[in-house]
């Protein structure tokens, strides 16, 4: 059975001193929480306070991106030993946003996701179609496409803690949500392309989150579909009452 996962992507946004005042708010909201595992994606430099405020909790913290080499010279990069060291347990690949205004490609998506298995990071590979894209009908072939390169040369036998999500980009921070239709056959899509490039079984485990607009209203029309199996938040994450209960109905 896929184990949902429900994360906060907090983008840009909080001081640790303002990350730590939404953790020990957010703590107690979701202290009986048995069956979502709970994710939070703090900006880097909140890693560290984030890390101590959750220390013996039942949630995991994570990074928004890194780089895919240990070490070397390049400058404002975060290595996947690093974020290990802090006591990251997961990452982020690929958002939109830095394919959008960081020159993310496929190809450093691939580099990126073998990276992290490799250091045993759980990655979260965001994918997702432009508004131009969907509506010339090439959804199916956008996303297709970021799956099979993101996973070209990844070792099946390895790949089992991989994640997914599935961001159309016109749904981000716009307050336009996929309908519960559009999403489940996205997510259907994106199955299909992990069975196709890696095995029905890793397929078949592999959790794919949607994201984009996801709120305590909508939480639960999304997270109830089969093949969704959680959510990546942004804007509404950074309210703990708001994401708790996001939380709370996704699990509904
Ligand atoms: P919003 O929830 O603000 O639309 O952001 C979604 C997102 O980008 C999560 O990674």
């Amino acid at each position: 059975m896929r184990k949902p996962l429900i994360a906060a992507n907090w983008k840009m946004y909080k001081t640790p001193a303002e990350a730590v005042a939404f953790t020990e708010a957010f703590l107690p909201l979701t202290a009986s929480n048995r069956h979502a595992e709970i994710v939070l994606f703090p900006s880097a430099t909140s890693l560290p306070a984030v890390i101590d405020a959750i220390h013996s909790s039942h949630i995991r913290v994570g990074g928004q991106d890194m780089h895919w080499l240990d070490e070397g010279a390049y400058t404002g990069a975060t290595s996947p030993i690093m974020l290990k060291a802090l006591g990251c347990t997961h990452v982020l690949i690929g958002h939109s946003e830095r394919r959008q205004y960081f020159g993310e490609t496929d190809e450093t998506v691939n580099r990126k996701l073998k990276s992290a298995l490799a250091h045993h990071l759980v990655p979260i590979v965001c994918v997702g179609e432009h508004l131009a894209e969907r509506e010339s009908s090439h959804t199916a072939s956008v996303l297709k496409r970021q799956v099979a390169a993101a996973l070209l040369g990844v070792d099946p036998n390895h790949a089992a803690p991989l994640v997914i999500a599935y961001e159309p980009v016109w749904a981000i921070g716009t307050g336009l949500t996929a309908t519960p239709e559009i999403a489940e056959e996205a997510h259907k899509i994106i199955r299909a392309q992990v069975a196709a490039s890696l095995n029905s079984i890793v397929a078949a485990s592999t959790r794919i989150l949607y994201g984009g607009s996801v709120k305590p209203e909508n939480a639960s029309s999304l997270c109830r579909l089969s093949d969704i199996d959680g959510a990546l938040v942004g804007g509404a994450s950074l309210d703990p009452s708001s994401f708790a209960q996001i939380v709370h109905n996704a699990m509904a």
